[in-house]
Formats: structure tokens, sequence, C-alpha cells
């Protein structure tokens, strides 16, 4: 299939790209590099671009003769979703409406969308289900949780089919080693705690150690990206048969905050010293997907359920590319 990936140079595109490539599809990267890397989808075309200029993405789509839109640009800062909201409304919101009107004006009808499941805001239950009520407690959230009722509308009225993947946390990189997370700045667990094993950082700040958990920390669902770079393909394959799919992206596994810091101690062999700090606002206690429909409907399951596997492979990527992809 011809597929135009849009963030296909970020964290998660990067690996769907290469998931993508791999199955034998014909990929088009559109990314504006603001947080993308070059470097990230060397093998593959590329077109530099913005999700807000709706005239190139149509020229973009004719050209390729897309099939089918991965979309993956979109801003996930929590905080600064929270002290600038209108970068992420006119990023998340109006481009995402841009990518959905040039797919209408080029008559593309499929998009997988990178939801999350910060839609759900602090959940009742857990683990989640995809019908636990989408309250958000941030605009980042809202943004998403925005655009998933705009694709209800737009397959409603305009037959586009799609997906909308609620991920948890994406964690891991490619077992090659050669990919792998890169932002700046860095606010994730995962890549912070091996930084301080990398010896980039003094320490790791656990922010709150009061929560209602076994050990006081907060207990998220680490996804490895591999396994999310799979699903996108067999969601998208999905859409042939049925029109609209949510769904949840995640392990079912939680894990602490302090289980991760001795988790990539085990991994890494190094100390990696940590500073028990205040909570981080806006931090719910715990988020673990029932990812039982994406198994029923899409037969996906993730495939690394050990964490230590998980981190291995971020140890893989960050100890073998202490810079990220700045010397790529
Ligand atoms: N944490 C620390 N110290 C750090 C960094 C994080 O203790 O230096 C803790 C956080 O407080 C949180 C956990 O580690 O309890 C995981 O934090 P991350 O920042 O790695 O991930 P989040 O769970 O905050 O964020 C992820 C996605 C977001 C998404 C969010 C939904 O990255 O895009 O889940 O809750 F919005």
């Amino acid at each position: 299939m011809k597929i135009l990936v849009i963030g296909g140079a970020g964290y998660v595109g990067s690996h769907a790209v290469r998931h993508l490539v791999g199955a034998g599809h014909d990929v088009l990267v559109y990314d504006n590099f603001c947080y993308g890397h070059r470097a990230a989808v060397r093998d593959v075309p590329v077109v530099e671009g913005d999700i807000l200029d709706q005239p190139l993405l149509e020229r973009t789509l004719r050209d390729h003769g897309s099939e089918a839109v991965m979309h993956f640009a979109a801003f996930t800062y929590v905080g600064e979703s929270v002290s600038d909201p209108a970068r992420y409304y006119r990023n998340n919101i109006v481009g995402t409406l841009s990518i959905l009107d040039a797919m209408r004006a080029t008559g593309v009808d499929r998009i997988v969308f990178s939801s999350t499941c910060a839609t759900y805001g602090e959940p009742g239950v857990v683990p989640i289900t995809e019908s636990e009520p989408q309250t958000p407690i941030n605009p980042y959230g809202f943004t998403k949780l925005a655009i998933e009722r705009a694709l209800d509308d737009y397959a409603h009225a305009y037959g586009i089919r799609f997906a909308a993947l609620r991920y948890f946390n994406a964690s891991g990189a490619d077992e090659a080693g050669d990919i792998g997370e890169d932002h700046d700045p860095e606010t994730h667990l995962v890549p912070i705690a091996l930084q301080v094993a990398l010896g980039q950082r003094d320490h790791l700040s656990i922010f709150g150690n009061d929560y209602p958990t076994p050990d006081g920390t907060c207990i998220r669902d680490y996804i490895h990206v591999t396994d999310l770079a799979e699903a996108h393909l067999a969601a998208l394959l999905h859409l042939e048969r049925e029109p609209v799919l949510k769904l949840n992206l995640g392990t079912g596994v939680g894990v602490s905050v302090k289980e991760i810091v001795e988790a990539c101690r085990r991994v890494t062999g190094h100390e990696l010293p940590v500073v028990e700090a205040a909570r981080r606002a806006g931090d719910p206690p715990e988020l673990v997907a029932d990812p039982s429909a994406a198994e029923r409907i899409l037969g996906w399951r993730a495939r690394y359920l050990d964490i230590e596997a998980t981190i291995a492979s971020a140890w893989h990527w960050h100890s073998g590319h202490p810079d990220g992809f700045a010397k790529d």
C-alpha cells in the first residue's frame, strides 16, 4: 500500500516507518523536522513540510498516490500544553484538521491516528477499557480527544475510515539499535534513567512517593515502540473490514517508577542515584491498559511483556548513541 507517514521522523513514527517498509509497503515520510530527525529515516523518501500547510499536503498525497495516512505529528509535552496551550491547539487540532481536509480533497479515505491514554484523564477503573469515560485533565489530552471526535464526525459525514490508537507509555527502541528515543527536552522516565546511567545526569528525581500504590510511586504501562509499530499496520489493514476502530495499545502490565529504576539498574549495571521529589502536577497514580480489545479485533498483542527486555532495547540505543541522532 502507498502510505504517507506524517511525523514519520519522530520516535514512534520512525519505528512505524521501519515496520511498514519491512512489510513491503511504499512509504513516504512527511515531517517538518521540528522534533523529528533526518537520520531516523535515512533510507526513506521524505517531504519536508508542516501539517498546517494544507496545499503541500494535498500535492504530496496526489504526487505519491497515497492510499492511506498514518499521523504521528503531534506536540506531546503535557506540562507545556498547560503553559502554552495555543501551540497545542494549533498543531494538534488545526494541523490534524488540515490533514483530514487534504485527504478529503484528494480522495484518501484511511487514516491511523495516534491518540493517547491521556484522553482518559484520571480513570475510575484500572485496567482501562476503551469504554472508560474520556475526561482529559490537560490540554494535550484534550487535543487528542477533540480529534477523536472530529474523526467520528468525518467518518459519518465524509466516509473517512479511521483507527484512533490510544497508546500508553511508548518505550524501548528497535532491536537494531540504530533508531530510538531522542527528545529535546527529554522528560520521560526511561530515557532520563538511562541518561543517569550514562553519567549525563547526576540523578533521577522520583516524582512522588505517597501515591496509593504498593510502593507509593506511579504505575504506568510501558508498551514497546516496535509493538506499537506492528499494531499500526494491523489497524490499517483492518480498516478494510471495519471503518472505525478505537483501541488501547498497552501491555496490560503495570510497572511503578521504583520498579523502572530497579530494572534500569539491573540492565545497565550502573548505580543510578535517585532523589525523592514532589509529585509532578497532573500525574494520575495508575494508568494501565486493558489490551484485550486490540487482541480480539486485530489479533495483536504486545510481545514485550518483560520490562527488562524493553529497557534493554532502549539501553542498546542510548549507550550506542549517547548524543542521540546528533552525531549521525
Ligand atoms: N517520572 C519521574 N521522574 C522523571 C520523569 C518521570 O518520577 O524524571 C515519573 C512520572 O511522574 C510518571 C512516570 O515517571 O509517574 C512516567 O512519566 P513519563 O513522563 O515517562 O510518562 P507519562 O506517563 O507522564 O506520559 C506518557 C506519555 C504522554 C501521555 C501520558 C499520559 O509520554 O504523552 O503518558 O498520561 F500524555
